[in-house]
């Protein structure tokens, strides 16, 4: 397959997209980034990596992280994490509280904000140190110890946190939430603020391409059943209202965040992702879902 070419290309076709996109203001930090920049990454099990424009350069992951929280969460515990979080699509905002409450506090699934909450919850309860254990869990599946927070976007994500706030509260009136309400916000935002690059995501998505197995030393990070279940909520659950959408045009699992970044994966081929921080109004990047839109039309390849 000639991926650069189709990169090429795409990159190409992007410039002639009018994109009505707006960048996330609501966490005022974010707010501050060109809604020019532009990169994509894609990092093949069999061929190496293929890319275009601003994919060496690091944004806010945001949601992208729910991923990898997931994934410590199954690594830790079994069938009895999804006792406190459903694997439904939402088909709501991913910050919207209305489904919480006749739900008994039981979030849909764990990408949307209530179900990230609470797996951020089960990792407080479970890990010595929260953020370190995140963080050095990133720096494994990148092999890259440099990758880190962004302490502005931290900052100013926790100035301004009420909605985030107010779903803990809600789910603690449940009893779903264990842990000191603060101590969760925190560590959830921290999560959020985590900067990587295109190429760094990629890498770090090449475990969900690869059976839960790392490219560079075959270690296991994730079982091969796990994995399928995480991929399986990605492609159900990845993109909040717009996931039918998302599944309809582009055809593969995959995570997006109001930073504007995209990752998406085609097992057992590659890892792919996109930064483009216009976001459209369901909050997933307006150019990054056109991006992997032409991807699985020009390669004639998804996972249907
Ligand atoms: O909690 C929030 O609202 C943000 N830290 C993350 C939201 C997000 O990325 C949703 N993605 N599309």
């Amino acid at each position: 397959m000639e991926y650069q070419q189709i990169l090429n290309t795409i990159n190409s076709e992007l410039s002639g997209i009018s994109n009505s996109g707006e960048v996330a203001t609501y966490i005022p930090e974010l707010a501050t980034i060109s809604p020019k920049k532009l990169g994509m990454h894609l990092y093949c099990i069999n061929s190496g990596h293929y890319s275009f424009g601003n994919n060496e350069e690091r944004f806010s992951i945001q949601s992208i992280s729910k991923v990898f929280s997931l994934t410590m969460a199954m690594s830790i515990l079994d069938d009895q994490l999804f006792r406190r979080v459903d694997v439904e699509p939402s088909g709501n905002p991913f910050n919207s509280l209305i489904q919480l409450e006749y739900e008994n506090g039981i979030p849909r699934n764990p990408f949307i904000n209530a179900g990230a909450l609470v797996i951020s919850d089960i990792l407080i309860s479970e890990l010595k140190n929260p953020k370190k254990d995140f963080l050095d869990f990133v720096h494994n599946i990148t092999e890259n110890n440099s990758i880190s927070v962004n302490q502005k976007v931290f900052i100013s994500e926790k100035e301004c946190s009420f909605r985030n706030a107010a779903l803990i509260n809600l789910m603690k009136s449940f009893g779903n939430i264990k842990n000191d309400i603060e101590e969760v916000l925190d560590f959830y935002i921290y999560q959020c603020a985590i900067e990587m690059s295109c190429k760094e995501l990629a890498t770090a998505f090449m475990v969900y391409a690869n059976s839960g197995k790392k490219l560079s030393d075959t270690t296991q990070i994730l079982s091969e059943q796990k994995t399928k279940r995480i991929n399986a909520i990605m492609q159900t659950c990845g993109f909040y209202d717009e996931a039918g959408e998302f599944s309809f045009r582009v055809g593969l699992p995959g995570k997006s965040g109001v930073g504007g970044g995209i990752a998406a994966i085609h097992p057992g081929q590659y890892a792919v992702t996109v930064w483009s921080p216009p976001l459209n109004p369901k909050g997933n990047s307006e150019l990054g879902m056109h991006a992997l839109e032409k991807l699985t039309t020009l390669t004639g390849y998804s996972i249907f």
